[in-house]
């Protein structure tokens, strides 16, 4: 059995993660690849209860790094029930955030200190990284803007838009940092243009589907 691949989606606030992440889901599928669409924090039952510890309350409810060490414990759980069998069985994983929203939300946005922060990466990923993260980039009042017309704003939503920005260039950062697995994709495009930008970069990163 070939062991499935793992791409990650990133960005911002209402950069269109949860929507590209299921149209994804859908343009494997359609091509014959099993797939398992998941969330961080979040993505397996463990992790779901510390995700409400996160999401909810008051913003200043935890000091950075605390914060970044549920999210660590959230993930590796994730990561032992969910991801690694997933790949296991062959089957494509797609995660909508996972470490790098902890770098650059308690680091570059609550300032956690980033060699701490990549050690707390190490100890609950052991090494394990995605295949491919995509970056989803917006200016962050429009992000901020396609979040508010949702019902309810949730813990990060509502931190302020100097914290916005900063997320936003922690995360193209990253992706400047490592061009191998990371790609940017502008996300102020309709969702069929982003939709088509990401299966582009997935058939030239990943080959094996999408037949042109
Ligand atoms: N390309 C797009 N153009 C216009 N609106 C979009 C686009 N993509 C998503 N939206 C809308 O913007 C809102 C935010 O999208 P989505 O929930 O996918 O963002 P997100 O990145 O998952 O946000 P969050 O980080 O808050 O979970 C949704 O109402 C969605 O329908
Ligand atoms: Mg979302």
């Amino acid at each position: 059995m070939t062991r499935g691949r793992f791409i990650t989606l990133e960005g911002g606030e209402g950069a269109g993660k949860t929507v590209q992440a299921a149209r994804l889901r859908d343009a494997l599928e359609a091509r014959g690849v099993g797939t398992v669409l998941t969330r961080e924090p979040g993505g397996s039952p463990g992790a779901e209860e510390i995700r409400r510890l996160l999401v909810s309350g008051p913003v200043e409810r935890w000091e950075p790094l605390a914060e970044a060490m549920l999210h660590a414990a959230a993930r590796r759980d994730h990561l032992l029930h969910t991801i690694e069998p997933a790949l296991e069985r062959g089957l494509w994983v797609i995660s909508d955030r996972f470490v790098d929203s902890m770098i650059v939300y308690q680091g570059y946005g609550q300032g956690a200190d980033l060699g701490v922060l990549e050690r707390l990466s190490d100890l609950s990923l052991g090494g394990f990284e995605p295949d491919l993260t995509v970056v989803l980039d917006i200016p962050v009042s429009e992000g901020l803007g396609r979040a508010a017309a949702r019902a309810g704003s949730n813990r990060y939503e509502r931190m302020g838009t100097d914290f916005h920005e900063t997320v936003r260039r922690g995360f193209l950062a990253r992706a400047e940092s490592d061009e191998r697995r990371y790609a940017v994709v502008d996300a102020t495009a309709d969702p069929d243009t982003v939709d088509r930008a990401i299966q582009k970069i997935v058939a030239a990163r990943l080959p094996v589907l999408f037949d042109e």
